[in-house]
């Protein structure tokens, strides 16, 4: 199976001005599996650049009177296949729960998008404990078919402090022995073009950040 490489912009690239400017420098083809997650406003521009689309998320309900809501029903009609929820900035930021973000993940997979779901403990944390209540509760009467884990220690995302490859192998180990069936498993949390391939034996795949929106270095890392 290739190996699939996620990049999630967050709100960082915030104009068609330097999307042009990004695939004036980005191009070509992997032999992976390229996954771009601009901002929702920008999706459309990423329709024609030949690589899969995701949401950075999306709301719970299918359709309704919910001002400003992203729904997954809007998201898969522009063409979107993925779409990340459960990331620990939602969490923090925006206090989502797994009890949301599990309502979530059920109208997202309703709708037929594979789901990167994101779990990670945060530093001081037993990181079985927090995996273990984020895996039951976020997956709680779930179909795991369209299930991506991406496992992302909180500490290490944004700091340049990226998981030793070694520490989050085990860490990947535990989450499948908890799942009990296999499911793609990626890393994430300060990857860039030098370590990226210390993941990549053990790993499905990669979900990148910061180094995302540089397309010098992430060419370098989905080659
Ligand atoms: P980072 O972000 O690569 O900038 O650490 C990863 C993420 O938040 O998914």
């Amino acid at each position: 199976m290739k190996k699939l490489i996620i990049a999630n912009w967050k709100a960082n690239i915030t104009s068609r001005d330097e999307i042009s400017q990004y695939f004036s420098i980005f191009g070509g083809e992997f032999a992976t599996d390229v996954v771009f997650c601009p901002s929702f406003v920008h999706l459309t521009d990423l329709i024609d650049k030949g690589y899969k689309l995701g949401g950075q998320n999306c709301f719970w309900e299918e359709k309704g009177a919910y001002t400003g809501e992203i729904t997954a029903l809007m998201l898969k009609d522009i063409g979107c296949e993925y779409v990340i929820l459960g990331h620990s900035e939602r969490r923090n930021n925006f206090n989502e729960t797994d009890t949301i973000i599990n309502a979530k993940i059920k109208q997202a997979i309703a709708q037929g998008l594979k789901v990167v779901y994101c779990i990670g403990e945060n530093k001081g944390q037993d990181f079985q404990e927090i995996i273990t209540n984020q895996l039951e509760a976020g997956l709680k009467d779930i179909d795991l078919t369209n299930i991506i884990i991406a496992y992302e220690p909180v500490w290490a995302i944004g700091t340049g402090d990226n998981c030793n490859p070694e520490i989050a192998k085990q860490v990947k180990q535990f989450i499948l022995e908890k799942i009990g069936k296999d499911v793609s498993v990626i890393y994430g949390g300060s990857v860039n073009s030098t370590n990226a391939k210390d993941y990549l034996n053990d790993f499905d795949g990669l979900l990148v950040g910061g180094s995302s929106c540089d397309p010098a270095e992430f060419m370098k890392i989905c080659s």
